[in-house]
């Protein structure tokens, strides 16, 4: 078999593989023996460049930076819903439908997925387009993106399919990897999602698919447009799509009668809740073609369609209390006290209320009744005041102007929502974020100390700084009430264990203000132990790959503070690495300094994350776009039309793969 009859063959095959798992939920072949036949298709991809294909399996990983998106004019305008809250209006809309078409019809119901919705073009049965909604008129061209996506197909299978067709749907994040999503940005200090469909939209607009890839995206289609569809029916049309390897919910339903109708609106409100994501209601579609036609539509929505929303889950309580609470960083958050109360499945108790604009906007007064809701977001919410239940209230809410835990005047820089606590030294709760922050897992990772132990070694005048966690020695310890001996071992051998963690996750866990992981890491590689660090000028600090003014005055003012540097000294002499390891400095040089390097195409000796890291143990500059400051540009085969044109217009050079090598051999 010649090696194009083997890459043809590989493809069909793992594009069947991929859609038993990512569609059917049915897996027929072991993951190991999945990577093993990817593994043999990229290796003879990597011999044949010539074969490349956009949409071969081995591209579900994503790759090259995209700086804009296109626009697209869509085809057919992507139009909204008309919405519906009570089987009344739902009701009605069927009325309405009834009356037009003055013959028997079916209602198609299906479930509203709540994420952000996609039209992708297909051409004699590849994907060839991918768009977002944008305005409804035009939308972003994020094709890259979508081919991450495991469930969308990029070959289609089975037949029947129109030559050149559009199909719709929504591009959602399940529950499961929002939730770990969000847990990843909490340890790393980021701003957190609300919800899935932020996350989904937010997802697809990353300029990066191979993060895009990384998030594990899903996609449902519930909407077939194009001049020769298989049926005359929605239903069978999105049967047929699914036949061709579309994922397509199996909930969906054909109703004869209202009262049908209803009863899968009951049905799928219990249901909806055990799904892996999320949805926000139905939509009901007139099922045949004809009959759509004929209803046509408004300005902005189908007379055909129509949503009815799930109510959203909302209880009303009393409001006793607003506490504050103060983190690691300062921020004080107000928390809402409420008279205990059921939504959604859980006891409710406490809301947040985000910052001290919102409590003014909703107007709160202690011993107001108030709206408390779920929706998709992680922490219940307040949504308004029952003022028509306002009797006997007590005081208006007024934001603290002290610190509630230490007592210092509060400070709100200008333009940002929150308030700061400034007493970062002595502030009890920042004292003890710092010391948590310190035993996370990125940091120095002490997973034997957790956060009630540190709660108590506090309060115990045993832990005041994180210098303190090496003077501990068990004999301070043996007389605790809830520590065992085993724990106590426990806690002394993480404590040393620690000892071992490289420099650039001891910087991360000295908790300096804006300095995460990844800032750490450059930091720790571009000065190589922590005295060049501290005497380095606010310039050789900004001449760090992406470390900008807000990030060198920072580092700059914590290096400043006379506390902190003892607090060095004081870990320095415990044995904590101030210094960059060996291992991590071996192979680098500096060959490559000064210059910014563009990577593009397939390359055969490493991978293209391999490139990326060469790159950077060798002092380069790795960047996504081709611009006049790029130096060269690491071309592999295929190189993408765009890139190429934009180099030989700015004149950059072009070096192949053997050539690059060849440059870090040369002395
Ligand atoms: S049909 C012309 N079906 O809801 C009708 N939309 O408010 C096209 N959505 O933008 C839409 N699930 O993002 C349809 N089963 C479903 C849906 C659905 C979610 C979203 C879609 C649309 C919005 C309309």
């Amino acid at each position: 078999m010649s090696p194009e009859e083997r890459i043809k063959e590989l493809r069909e095959l793992l594009h069947l593989h991929n859609h038993n798992y990512y569609v059917l939920n049915n897996p027929t072949i072991s993951d190991f023996e999945f990577d093993a036949l990817m593994r043999e298709l990229q290796l003879l991809e990597n011999e044949n460049p010539q074969l490349f294909d956009a949409n071969s399996p081995t591209q579900r990983v994503g790759s090259d930076i995209t700086k804009e998106f296109r626009q697209v004019v869509h085809k057919y305008p992507m139009l909204s819903l008309g919405n519906t809250y009570s089987k009344a209006e739902v009701a009605d809309f069927y009325e309405r439908v009834r009356r037009a078409l003055n013959e028997d019809f079916e209602i198609c119901c299906e479930l509203k997925f709540d994420g952000t919705s996609i039209s992708l073009t297909y051409i004699d049965g590849s994907l060839v387009r991918a768009v977002t909604r944008g305005d409804g008129e035009k939308g972003d061209d994020v094709t890259a993106n979508v081919r991450t996506i495991r469930s969308v197909p990029l070959v289609l299978k089975g037949e029947g399919y129109p030559r050149e067709f559009e199909i719709r749907g929504e591009v959602l994040m399940p529950w499961a990897v929002f939730e770990r999503l969000n847990s990843e940005r909490a340890a790393q200090g980021e701003q957190l999602f609300a919800n899935p469909r932020n996350a989904a939209s937010g997802t697809l607009k990353l300029q990066d698919s191979s993060v895009v890839a990384q998030r594990c995206l899903d996609a449902y289609l519930y909407y077939l447009l194009g001049e020769q569809l298989p049926a005359e029916g929605h239903y069978d049309n999105l049967q047929a799509a699914a036949s061709w390897g579309f994922k397509v919910s199996d909930t969906m339903c054909r109703c004869s009668t209202l009262d049908e109708v209803f009863d899968y609106i009951d049905r799928m409100d219990v249901l909806r809740k055990s799904l892996p994501v999320a949805t926000d209601g139905i939509v009901l579609k007139v099922d045949s073609l004809r009959q759509q036609r004929h209803l046509g539509f408004t300005a902005k929505s189908p007379r055909w369609a129509i949503a009815y929303k799930f109510q959203a889950e909302r209880a009303v309580t009393r409001l006793n209390e607003v506490t504050y609470q103060v983190g690691r960083t300062g921020v004080v958050t107000p928390v809402a006290n409420l008279d205990p109360v059921q939504l959604s499945g859980t006891v409710v108790k406490r809301a947040s209320l985000h910052n001290a604009d919102i409590i003014e906007k909703l107007d709160l007064h202690i011993g107001d009744f108030v709206f408390v809701e779920k929706g998709g977001e992680i922490i219940p919410k307040i949504t308004g005041v029952d003022v028509d239940a306002r009797l006997l209230v007590g005081p208006k809410v007024e934001f603290v102007t002290r610190c509630p835990e230490c007592g210092t005047p509060l400070v709100r820089v200008d333009g940002e929502a929150a308030h700061y606590c400034p007493n970062e030294k002595e502030c009890p709760p920042q004292i003890k974020g710092k010391l948590e922050h310190f035993v996370s897992r990125d940091a120095m990772n002490i997973d034997s100390i957790g956060p009630e132990t540190i709660e108590m070694f506090y309060a115990l005048g045993l832990l005041k700084s994180v210098a303190d966690f090496y003077s501990i020695e068990s004999a301070d310890l043996l007389f605790l009430p809830r520590l065992g001996t085993k724990s106590i071992e426990n806690i002394i051998a993480g404590v040393a264990s620690s000892l071992a963690v490289p420099f650039e996750r001891v910087l991360f866990a000295l908790g300096i203000r804006f300095v995460g992981v990844t800032v750490a890491k450059r930091l720790a590689r571009a000065f190589g132990n922590i005295d060049a660090l501290m005497s380095a000028t606010l310039e050789q600090l900004m001449a760090v790959d992406d470390i900008g003014e807000r990030i060198a005055t920072a580092v700059k003012q914590f290096f400043a503070d006379e506390a902190n540097r003892t607090l060095i000294e004081r870990l320095r002499a415990a044995g904590v690495q101030f210094e960059i390891a060996e291992e991590v400095n071996e192979g680098r040089t500096h060959k490559l300094k000064g210059q910014t390097i563009v990577i593009s195409g397939v390359f055969s000796q490493h991978s293209r994350d391999e490139y990326k890291d060469i790159i950077e143990r060798n002092g380069g500059k790795n960047v996504g776009s081709v611009s006049r400051s790029t130096s060269f540009i690491l071309a592999g085969e295929n190189m993408g039309p765009a890139k190429l044109e934009k180099a030989q217009k700015l004149g950059v050079r072009l070096v192949s793969e053997t050539e690059f090598l060849q440059m870090l051999q040369d002395d």
